[in-house]
């Protein structure tokens, strides 16, 4: 078993980085078939990570959309939707929301040891919550899922979450989304943040793909020698 599953990091971005607006509507930074592109990538998954913020402001499912999918993941006797995972310092999220209300299979939620009997009372009748120790590392979280059974893992974002899983060195692969917009307000949220990334000018990341959808742009790099092609 490897330490840690394959790890591909998602996301869709403005021209100009951003993930979102900074107000409270959503943006939409992908089109249809780009959402049913992630809908199949979710399908071949065995879990699927957001931050906890993420959770509170997006209230996402995380769901496999498609019937078919979902039939293909059950006839392979998985559930129809991957496992999802959250990562929290303060535990401060509602057991309402939809990531812990929809889809069959467990929920995770990691937090550090001191927040552990707070996210337990608070969460705890909802998810699994899990000790991640004094401070939670992307890699550690890895390595727990791994455990787990999580071979293949699929991290949605926001940026505080990318950017960790990328100075972590703890990703195999980038599927990034340009949308052909800009968002030119630095109140919102960057793709990434400052961190000590491994890919510089000396150690590029490498393209492996670029695939026009619609109007938005899907380049995938390989982040490590475990990249798989066809994806
Ligand atoms: N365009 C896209 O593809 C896309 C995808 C996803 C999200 N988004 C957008 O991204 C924005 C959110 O991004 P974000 O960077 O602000 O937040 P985020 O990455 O979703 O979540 C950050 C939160 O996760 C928890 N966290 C992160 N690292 C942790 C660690 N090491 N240990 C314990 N907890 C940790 C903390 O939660 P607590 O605050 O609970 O302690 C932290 O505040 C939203 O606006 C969303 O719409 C866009």
């Amino acid at each position: 078993m490897a330490d840690r599953p394959y790890t591909l990091l998602s996301c869709g971005m403005s021209i100009d980085g951003y993930l979102d607006s900074s107000g409270d509507e959503r943006l939409m930074l992908s089109n249809d078939a780009d959402l049913d592109r992630v809908d199949e990538v979710r399908a071949g998954c065995d879990a699927i990570l957001v931050g906890a913020t993420t959770v509170r402001n997006d209230n996402p499912r995380l769901l496999v959309r498609c019937p078919e999918r979902r039939l293909h993941r059950v006839t392979r006797g998985l559930e129809p939707s991957p496992v999802k995972v959250t990562v929290t310092c303060g535990a401060d999220l509602d057991p309402a929301s939809r990531f812990f209300t929809t889809g069959e299979a467990e929920k995770l939620v990691y937090c550090p040891t001191p927040v552990l009997a707070r996210a337990r009372s608070r969460l705890g009748a909802s998810a699994t919550v899990v000790d991640g120790g004094p401070r939670v590392s992307m890699t550690a979280v890895a390595t727990d899922l791994a455990a787990r059974g999580v071979e293949r893992l699929m991290v949605e974002g926001g940026g505080t979450i990318h950017t960790q899983f990328l100075a972590e060195d703890a990703a195999d692969e980038l599927q990034l989304v340009v949308a052909p917009f800009f968002v030119g307000d630095s109140r919102a949220r960057r793709f990434v943040g400052d961190g000590p990334f491994p890919f510089r000018p000396g150690r590029p990341a490498t393209l492996a793909e670029v695939r026009r959808i619609g109007e938005v742009v899907l380049l995938r790099y390989a982040l490590s020698e475990r990249f798989e092609e066809s994806a």
